[in-house]
């Protein structure tokens, strides 16, 4: 087994579906609560961590705002990016494109060009000192109005060139793609790709409005699509990337234990599956914990784990030159361990 682990830290990945907020470790949380004067309602880090227990996505949610509370100023937002970066980079992840949820924090105050004036720097100090490329997406929360979303969308006017597209998160029953059709097209419009959160815990016809709707790029998760097989075969014709994230999945409750979790079945259906971290302090891993606890779980082949870490790369928004080489790098690596 230690063999299969080896083998997975070695590939050269990327990641595609990652909240930078949801990267904040309960160490850090106390750092920047204790210089900005923000009082945490824990007394410890190992308080924090207990309190990560969730039986649905609201539960972490509620959590997830709560402590990006500590998040106030653009170093706070520097220190965020650039430790995750530095983390994946030692999971031998080359490339992210990356979430972050302006609203939770101009709701509280802090301004638009704080958060992402600090996000971009630490982004570019990352791929400085690690190599590690990255794409930053705009997510909007999707349990607030369309309205709110717009006025979102124009704070990030004077950033389009840094901004790869935009998102779709937050509390999904009851807040159906449809109800960003006209922000969505807006968007696209503006030349940003196309990404939305369908299908962890609402219906089908959530992931068939995020494609017929909002005409989306990347379906991230997507699990509940299993559930219909037309809506499989369609993903699969359009050779569709959906963003998975096993250890999220088990944590918010999406499969009861990751021995039933479906990533080898999208494979076997011929779905475009990835795998990725989505709240890694919240959830207990990195993007190589999510590979190997998904391999260990469901028992993935060597060549189910190559076909994942590639579909990765084939879904990212990567220059074709580094595209190649990522590619390259992988067979070499895996001739490597032959
Ligand atoms: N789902 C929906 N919204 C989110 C998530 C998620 O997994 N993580 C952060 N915001
Ligand atoms: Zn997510």
């Amino acid at each position: 087994m230690t063999h299969l682990h080896d083998f997975i830290k070695a590939l050269p990945k990327v990641e595609l579906h990652l909240h930078i907020e949801g990267s904040l470790e309960p160490e850090q949380m106390f750092e920047m609560a204790a210089r900005n004067g923000v009082s945490l309602p824990y007394a410890s880090v190992d308080e924090i961590r207990a309190a990560y227990d969730f039986n649905n996505l609201q539960e972490f949610l509620d959590l997830y705002y709560a402590g990006m509370s500590v998040l106030q100023t653009q170093r706070d937002f520097h220190d965020l990016t650039y430790a995750y970066v530095k983390r994946v980079a030692e999971n031998n992840c080359r490339h992210v494109e990356i979430f972050f949820d302006p609203q939770g924090h101009t709701e509280r105050g802090v301004a638009f060009e704080t958060v992402i004036d600090g996000i971009l720097s630490g982004l570019n100090a990352g791929e400085a000192d690690f190599g590690v490329t990255s794409h930053l997406i705009l997510s909007f929360l999707r349990h607030l109005s369309e309205a709110d979303a717009f006025e979102t969308l124009a704070q990030a006017e004077p950033y389009l060139d840094r901004i790869l597209g935009v998102g779709l998160d937050s509390s999904e029953m009851g807040h159906p793609p449809s109800k960003f059709a006209r922000v969505f097209a807006k968007a696209s419009d503006m030349g940003l790709k196309l990404f939305a959160h369908a299908g962890e815990e609402g219906p089908p016809a959530y992931v068939y409005e995020a494609l017929d709707i909002l005409n989306v790029d990347r379906i991230d998760h997507g699990n509940r699509s299993l559930e219909d097989d037309a809506l499989v075969k369609r993903l699969v014709d359009e050779e569709m990337v959906l963003t998975v994230c096993p250890l999220s999945n088990l944590k918010l409750c999406v499969v009861d234990d990751l021995k039933n979790h479906p990533i080898k079945t999208m494979l076997d259906l011929g779905l475009r599956a990835t795998v990725n971290s989505d709240d890694p302090s919240y959830f207990g891993g990195y993007l190589n914990d999510n590979y190997i606890q998904a391999a260990d779980a469901v028992g993935l082949s060597k060549d189910e784990i190559v076909t994942l870490v590639k579909n990765g790369i084939e879904g990212a928004y990567l220059d074709e030159m580094r595209r190649t080489a990522l590619l390259k790098d992988l067979s070499d690596t895996v001739s490597a361990h032959r």
